[in-house]
């Protein structure tokens, strides 16, 4: 595995690539990788000749109060976990090399980006759309791997790869739980023990959820209060957000007619948490 600091080794790397024929796969992280990222990356190994990963912690997408400067980091577990899981090139650029100087233009997406977490995280989605635009300048993937634990970054990347004309194939993957049901995420590092445990409040309350909608329960009022009721209950959560939004404008509806997205948003301690279903006709999946 080769590992790159900088951006103009990254692209020779990638660019002989492609030149030889070899089709790329994109696994773009934050790094302190868990079974969820490994997921990705072995889905980007099964479909394609060439695997890169990225590892870097992205400054503009964190607001001035948030965990930037504590989130967590472990480039030595992550190279390990790479080189193990058959990565061909982890790309790890420094703040410097990605932003050398003020950036001038961003990236931002309209509507999509307004309800969930970018409500709550005024300027996140800017953030998130302008690294994964570079990052894509970069590499040049043939195809991007995104959980779907992040539904709605998941589904901004989606619209921005199709309106920016990205010849990029985004390729979702399923959210990866702990046994007990917990979405894995790099902030779970976080949780002290008795927090882990009430952290199950979260999936519990989306499975309770999930059951209502599958025994016929249409009404999203209901579903908001049922999630609602049973996180109150928990004296270690603090909701920031729950909602059931359309699945494809990702505003919220009244009524569960076609696909929508059950998301939440939960403080465990200071602990910020999201998890989500998707519903569709006939199926309910997470
Ligand atoms: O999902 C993440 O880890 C980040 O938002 C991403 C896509 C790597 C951009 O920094």
């Amino acid at each position: 595995m080769f590992v790159a600091e900088l951006i103009r080794e990254t692209r020779e790397m990638t660019e002989s690539w492609r030149k030889q024929g070899y089709s790329i796969g994109f696994v773009p992280t934050m790094g302190y990788l868990h079974e969820g990222h490994i997921s990705l990356i072995k889905k980007a190994r099964q479909e394609n000749d060439r695997v890169v990963v990225s590892v870097f912690v992205n400054p503009t997408q964190f607001g001035p109060n948030e965990d930037f400067d504590k989130y967590p980091r472990n480039f030595e577990r992550d190279r390990e976990i790479c080189e193990k899981a058959g990565v061909d090139l982890l790309f790890a650029p420094s703040v410097h090399e990605m932003y050398p100087a003020k950036n001038l233009v961003f990236v931002n997406i309209s509507e999509l980006g307004d309800g969930l977490c970018g409500a709550k995280r005024p300027g996140h989605f800017q953030g998130v759309c302008t690294v994964v635009t570079k990052l894509f300048n970069i590499v040049l993937p043939d195809k991007a791997y995104f959980g779907e634990k992040d539904a709605q970054q998941l589904a901004i990347i989606r619209r921005m790869t199709k309106d920016l004309n990205f010849n990029i194939q985004i390729v979702p993957c399923p959210t990866v739980r702990d046994q007990d049901g917990l979405a894995l995420s790099s902030r779970n590092a976080y949780l002290s023990e008795v927090e882990r445990k009430a952290a199950l409040v979260i999936p519990r309350s989306l499975q309770a959820a999930r059951q209502a909608i599958l025994s016929g329960e249409r009404d999203a009022a209901q579903i908001i209060q049922l999630i609602r009721e049973m996180i109150t209950a928990e004296p270690l959560a603090a909701i920031d957000y729950i909602e059931v939004v359309d699945g494809e404008t990702l505003k919220p509806v009244s009524r569960i007619d076609g696909p929508v997205l059950v998301a939440v948003a939960v403080f465990i301690g200071k602990t910020r948490l999201i998890d989500n279903f998707w519903y569709k006709e006939g199926s309910a999946c997470s």
